[in-house]
């Protein structure tokens, strides 16, 4: 199963009640494992985990720290948003990030290039 098809089968389980858009998202490590996240809403709006950082917390709590790279499923042109562009940088600097893009196309980008001058301590 290629990582985006992972990402597909686990947005099925997203929870969003709000706004009905489903993203889900799937982490590989440098050994082959994948960890998948959906977004989940919540009545608050703004408390609203997206598909992106539940992966990543996914693969930190299991232990696996050397991640490579991420797709993310979702309707077009869904790239991660800037919260989770910071989250990426954070745990994966040097990775890979896979999405759909307006025209249903697969494209790319490094984690690097979606976060020019990044903060970080
Ligand atoms: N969302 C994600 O999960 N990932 C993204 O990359 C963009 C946005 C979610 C958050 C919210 O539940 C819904 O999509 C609409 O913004």
């Amino acid at each position: 199963m290629t990582l985006m098809k992972a990402a597909e089968a686990a947005r099925a389980r997203a929870y969003a009640p709000y706004s009905g858009i489903k993203v889900g998202a799937a982490v590989l490590t440098a050994d082959g494992a994948v960890f998948v996240g959906v977004n989940v809403e919540n009545a608050s709006y703004g408390v609203t985990l997206c598909a992106e950082r539940a992966a990543l917390a996914a693969a930190v709590a299991a232990g696996a720290r050397d991640l490579t790279a991420i797709a993310v499923a979702g309707p077009r042109g869904t790239s991660p948003c800037g919260v989770c562009r910071q989250t990426l940088w954070e745990l994966m600097p040097r990775g890979t990030v896979a999405w759909i893009d307006n025209r249903g196309g697969l494209t790319s980008s490094d984690v690097a290039t979606l976060l020019p001058d990044p903060f970080g301590e």
